[in-house]
């Protein structure tokens, strides 16, 4: 037995930072922004906190699924970086839901949300639940370099959250992993021991962006190819395909070398940007709550990230 999704939920903060506005803080314009990536505004986190988000998402899941707080038997959060360093983002959000369950996170970077999926898997397959919430959610403006051009154009603040119940929408799903330290970090910084202090690197987000695109659309084909194999299906029969929102010219890259339909994937980078781990959770919401989705309907997922981590899978929709 495994699982299958009752309901979906997204939180985004309130605050729009568009193209223009990022052009008076560095050296970039809308247009080069539109062009090479197409993103136009992103969320940035302001008067919320990132507990206050993923427990909206959380509660909007809870509430899609027709199943209360008290019914989880699992709580996973996706996250780099949750509010405190311990304990974990998921026993947070589980005080403020009023849960009474097993709670961690998961860090698998931009992957988090497919890796956090499978790791639910497994509980249901070895009968020990029948309810999980996963919430995907990164604060990558608390991340980034703000003066780096390079990088803060890309990312914005959001996830989304999916109440998961017994059953067999999940059709496959591949993690994959290659322990990479230099294309794609982010320092811990400053370490002190009573002794000494040992200067690290600044703790902001440290890109390669080229060779980080090289790997997304390699791993991207490879990944979607082969769940789509994996679930026995063929790559037409993909009627929503979210692939992880980092840049519309590799999803476009990626789209080119696939047989699934254009027009079935789900793109909302425009308004997002790159919100890591919360990527695909926040745009299979917006199709759900749009009711977009039909019973029956194969949905493809495919992210990547640091790690170099990469996750896809594919769902048939089951409500
Ligand atoms: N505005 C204006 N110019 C810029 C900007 C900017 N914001 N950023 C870079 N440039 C300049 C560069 O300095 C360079 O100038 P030069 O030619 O004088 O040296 C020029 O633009 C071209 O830069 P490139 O890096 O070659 O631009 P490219 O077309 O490769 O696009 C990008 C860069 C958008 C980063 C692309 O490589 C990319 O999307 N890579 C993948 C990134 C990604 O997916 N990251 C997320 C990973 S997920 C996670 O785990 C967090």
């Amino acid at each position: 037995m495994s699982f299958s999704i009752l309901g979906t939920g997204k939180a985004v903060p309130e605050y729009i930072l568009s193209n223009d506005k990022l052009s008076t803080m560095v050296e970039t314009t809308d247009e080069w922004i539109r062009t090479r990536t197409g993103i136009h505004n992103r969320r940035i986190i302001t008067t919320e906190t990132m507990t206050e988000l993923c427990v909206s998402a959380a509660k909007q899941a809870l509430e899609d699924a027709e199943i209360t707080a008290g019914d989880l038997d699992l709580i996973i959060c996706a996250t780099m970086k949750g509010m405190y360093i311990t304990p974990s983002e998921a026993c947070v959000i589980q005080k403020e839901l009023g849960a009474s369950c097993p709670a961690f996170d998961v860090n698998a970077a931009c992957s988090g949300f497919i890796y956090a999926m499978d790791v639910a898997d497994g509980f249901f397959a070895r009968g020990k639940i029948k309810h999980a919430l996963i919430v995907a959610f990164d604060n990558l403006s608390n991340m980034v370099d703000w003066n780096d051009r390079s990088t803060c154009v890309l990312f914005g603040d959001g996830g989304g959250a999916v109440v998961l119940g017994e059953g067999d929408g999940l059709k496959s799903i591949f993690l994959t992993a290659r322990g990479n330290t230099d294309v794609l970090y982010a320092p811990r910084g400053e370490l002190t021991s009573p002794f000494e202090t040992h200067k690290g690197e600044r703790p902001v987000l440290h890109m390669i962006g080229q060779e980080v695109y090289k790997f997304a659309v390699t791993n991207m084909v490879r990944g979607v190819r082969k769940v789509v194999k994996d679930a026995g299906l063929e790559q037409k029969d993909i009627t929503h395909m979210i692939p992880h929102q980092a840049n519309i010219r590799i999803i476009e890259a990626a789209a080119a070398k696939l047989d699934i339909p254009k027009e079935n994937y789900v793109i909302n980078i425009s308004e997002y940007g790159n919100t890591s781990a919360g990527c695909i959770p926040l745009a299979l919401d917006e199709i759900n709550k749009a009711g977009k989705l039909k019973k029956g309907d194969y949905i493809g997922m495919c992210a990547f990230g640091a790690g170099l981590t990469t996750g896809s899978c594919i769902i048939q929709w089951n409500k």
